[in-house]
């Protein structure tokens, strides 16, 4: 992928699948000032801030984090139009990287009626991964909680134990990241995100990528898919 990429994508895919690593990854990806223009929105990433900040919004939203469940269709879509309103956000740009969005049929809905016409998507990823993986992959993950790096105990080890190589910041475990909270993510995902495959499938747009191997080759064939 080059800096002139225009490419405006979902990455969908089951907790732990890979999608926020992979995200961060190809919006740092270009040449030259390191960039490749896309913007990289997850909405995870978005509640969480909300929920450090301590805002309402973040309190109501952590209730439900915590617990494995959805946050509430119309609190997710009014906060994603905030951030497409904004210039920083999914306009003006080469393009965008949805990270966790949308992750029901009605998110889907409401992101085609806000994106048409030369703001249509271009890609829907799915990052396909066995259920058996993922519970080993979101145990063991750890998070910058200075850069947000991404880290994990067994498959991404950091040098010095809680301490991120990046920045040097201190590594958190998500609240979320329990097996009781796990169990109830994989739930929701099955019941209500995994149907956005048949939806996106039927317009033509959706690309499965087999996540279940080294996060360098699934770079790799991201990229194809994405060019
Ligand atoms: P969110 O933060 O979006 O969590 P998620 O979708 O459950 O996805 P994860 O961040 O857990 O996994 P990931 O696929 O990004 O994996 P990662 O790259 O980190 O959402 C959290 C919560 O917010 C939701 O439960 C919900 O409550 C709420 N929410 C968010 N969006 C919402 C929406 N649209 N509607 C309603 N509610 C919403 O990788 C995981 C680990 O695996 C890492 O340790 C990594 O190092 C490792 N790893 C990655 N790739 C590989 C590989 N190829 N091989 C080995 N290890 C790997």
């Amino acid at each position: 992928m080059n800096s002139s990429l225009t490419a405006r994508c979902v990455f969908l895919g089951a907790p732990g699948a890979g999608k926020g690593t992979q995200a961060k990854r190809v919006a740092q990806h270009g040449t030259g000032e390191a960039e490749s223009g896309l913007t990289h929105i997850s909405t995870g990433d978005l509640l969480r801030e909300q929920v450090a900040s301590g805002s309402a919004l973040g309190a109501e939203a952590k209730t439900y984090m915590d617990a494995g469940k959805l946050v509430p269709d119309q609190l997710i879509i009014d906060m994603v139009k905030g951030k497409i309103e904004r210039p920083e956000g999914l306009g003006g740009s080469a393009g965008w990287i949805l990270d966790g969005f949308p992750r029901t049929l009605p998110q889907a809905e409401a992101l085609d009626t806000n994106l048409s016409g030369e703001n249509a998507l271009t890609h829907v990823i799915s990052f396909a991964v066995p259920e058996e993986v993922l519970m080993g992959r979101l145990t063991g993950r750890r998070t910058c909680s200075k850069c947000g790096a991404i880290w994990h105990i067994e498959h991404k080890p950091t040098s010095k134990d809680g301490v991120c190589d990046q920045c040097g910041g201190d590594l958190t475990q998500r609240s979320d990241d329990r097996p009781e909270a796990i169990g109830k993510r994989l739930e929701v995902y099955r019941s209500q995100t995994a149907p956005l495959l048949a939806y996106y499938g039927d317009r033509g747009v959706l690309r499965e990528i087999d996540a279940n191997r080294s996060p360098d080759v699934v770079f790799q064939e991201l990229l194809t898919h994405m060019q």
